[in-house]
Parts: C-alpha cells; structure tokens; sequence
C-alpha cells in the first residue's frame, strides 16, 4: 500500500443484506470504493471510502460531453480463500489508452494497484468461490470540472466500484447483424472503452431486442460487409475447426479475453485466423452447415455461445456441437482464473 492512500471503512457491512443466489449483473455493490481526484494538473490522494452517492454540479463536463470512460476487470476467489484478479496490467493499459483518446489523463500506476489491493482485501468476503462466481470490478474515470464549455476538463475522479457477479447473459443469446446502424467508425473511439460507446449502440439494441435478439454483432460503417464485435463482448466464428475472428483495429475492442482466447486455443492446437471476416462468408459456412459455433467472449460475458443469428432477412440456428469450442475454452479459462489449474501464461495475479 502507498503511504498515500487514505482508509475509511464502513461501521457496518451490508453483505448479510444480500442474497447471492439471485445475482442481476452489476445490480449490487460492496461495502467500499477507491476515490482519487485529479486537479491542478495531478492525482490526489487515493482514497478508500465507504460505497455511496458522489455529489456533483449539474455543470460537470461528464454530464455534457460524455467524458468518461471505464475498464471491466474480475476477481476470483479459489477453494482455500486466495483471491486472485486476471491480466489486470492489461486493463490498466487499456484505461489509460481509452483515456488518451477522450483528452484525460493517465492514472498512476501504483495508486491503481495499491487501490485495487486494498479495496480487494477489504471487501474481500463478497467475492465467492466456486464455477461462475466472481467479482466483477468496474474502474472509470470522470470529468468533474464544472462550466459548460466544450473543452477537456481540467478535473477528473477516478473511481473504482465492485460488484459479485454471476452469469453475464442467463439462457440463449441470439444475434442481428448490424445492416444499417455502426457503432464506431474509422478513426473514431471504437477501441476505446468510453461511455459513449455504449450508450450509442443501445437504440439499436433496443430494436434488435424487439425482434427476439440479445445483441447486436458490429459490422464496419462503410460497408456493413466485414463482421467486428458486438459490443459487450468481441467475437468468435467456428468454420469447419478453424476459429475465425475479426483483427482489433481503431474500431473494435482490444479485448483482454479475446486475446487471451487467441493464445489458449492456440496451446491447444486450434488453428486461430485473425483476419477480416466477411458477413458473406459466415452466412455462406451456415447455409452450407461448416459454421460449427459462433459465441462471444468479454469480461463480463466470459464465453458467450451464441445460439442464432440473422443477417437481413435470412435467419440461422446454430448446432450445438458436442465438442464445443466454447465449452471446452471457457473451462479451460475459468479454471484458470480461480486458480483451480495451472497458468503456463502467468496470467494470474494475487492479491
Ligand atoms: C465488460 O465485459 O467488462 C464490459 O465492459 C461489458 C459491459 C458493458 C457489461
């Protein structure tokens, strides 16, 4: 811990008030979080609070301009207790590049693992352990500067929130292909993790989900021919036994388990294509019957499989082959994470 880092716990914990078995994702959250203030061109001194209510002016730039932006992380808890979150150097990474491209500031490392730490050692009851519990774990940054004017703010609150997690999507998730609306655009802020991302693709969404579907798969804004993600998770096509998914560019994600996906199957032997893949080409493998499996892979979401998709008007169920990719990776990766099998990547941190 840095000698900075200021404590104030809770006098009482709320965890006796929930019921773990009837978890809504990101719906309930522990009894801490890690504050950190930026101004006069520096971090502040971090500090651990109890959970609640952040006062703002009504003028904050985030409020205006959408100035934010956010990671997805999770702990895990194994069989003996030992808590242990994945890659989150990579997130660290990741919400300073998102920071760059949105005009804010770079976190500080240390403060960023000291917080984490410390935040994770007190909460540390509400992470379980066992398959598909986890503590999902949302990092962010705002823009507090209060004034209307259309410029970068010169103050910010860096803000780390934790909330148990189980099953991102419960039951089949089926899938439109975007053939008119985008989510992000050459040179644009695809890659990055910023509110604004998400809040544009919810319309559509909302559109889609009228129709039956979860989720919407991305496909590039100039020509809606290549597939890229689908914006809670990135995602994986099946073609006979290659697995086939879109390159990370300044459009998609640079997702920490889809890059981790890439190098388990890779270990396994799967043959992995990174490359542009054409809406035209997975619509073909499923009239043909070579798509095997197509499933989504996110923080949040794990391994997704999905079930079906549709592309215009042409709709697909997918087989639900016994030797699933999905199912034998998403083992593979979970045990992983919980420190219930080996971690030749050194992907494991402890907290
Ligand atoms: C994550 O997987 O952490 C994400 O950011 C997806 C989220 C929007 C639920």
């Amino acid at each position: 811990m840095t000698d900075t880092l200021k404590v104030t716990k809770i006098s009482k914990s709320k965890i006796d008030q929930v019921d773990f078995s009837k978890l809504a994702f990101g719906t309930v959250f522990t009894d801490h979080m890690f504050v950190c203030e930026y101004k006069n061109g520096a971090w502040q001194t971090p500090e651990i609070l109890p959970y609640g209510p952040l006062q703002m002016d009504p003028s904050a730039k985030v409020f205006h301009y959408g100035q934010a932006v956010f990671e997805g992380m999770k702990a895990y808890k194994d069989d003996n207790g030992d808590v242990f979150m994945f890659r989150p150097e990579e997130n660290f990474n990741r919400i300073n590049k998102s920071s760059e491209r949105l005009a804010m500031p770079a976190f500080d490392k240390a403060y960023f693992f000291d917080g984490l730490n410390t935040l994770l050692n007190l909460d540390k009851d509400w992470i379980k352990s066992g398959e598909n519990n986890s503590l999902y774990i949302r990092p962010f940054v705002i823009a507090t500067e209060n004034g209307v004017s259309a410029s970068p703010a010169t103050e910010y609150k860096f803000i780390i929130i934790c909330a148990p997690a189980q099953a991102y999507y419960s039951g089949e998730v089926r899938v439109l292909f975007a053939d008119h609306y985008s989510r992000s655009a050459d040179g644009g802020v695809g890659f990055a993790k910023a509110a604004g991302n998400y809040a544009a693709q919810f319309y559509p969404t909302e559109l889609a989900k009228e129709k039956g579907y979860n989720q919407v798969v991305w496909t590039d804004a100039n020509s809606h021919e290549y597939l890229e993600e689908a914006g809670t998770m990135n995602v994986f096509f099946r073609v006979h036994d290659t697995l086939l998914t879109a390159p990370t560019s300044d459009r998609i994600l640079d997702g920490i388990t889809r890059k981790s996906l890439i190098e388990l199957a890779r270990s396994q032997g799967i043959t992995v294509e990174v490359r542009p893949v054409k809406v035209s080409e997975i619509v073909e493998a499923a009239e043909n019957g070579s798509l095997k499996e197509m499933f989504g892979a996110g923080t949040a979401a794990v391994i997704s499989p999905i079930s079906g998709f549709t592309h215009k008007d042409k709709k697909f169920d997918l087989p639900k082959p016994e030797d699933a990719y999905a199912t034998k990776l998403k083992k593979q990766l979970t045990e992983l994470q919980a420190n219930r099998a080996d971690d030749p990547f050194g992907w494991r941190y402890e907290v």
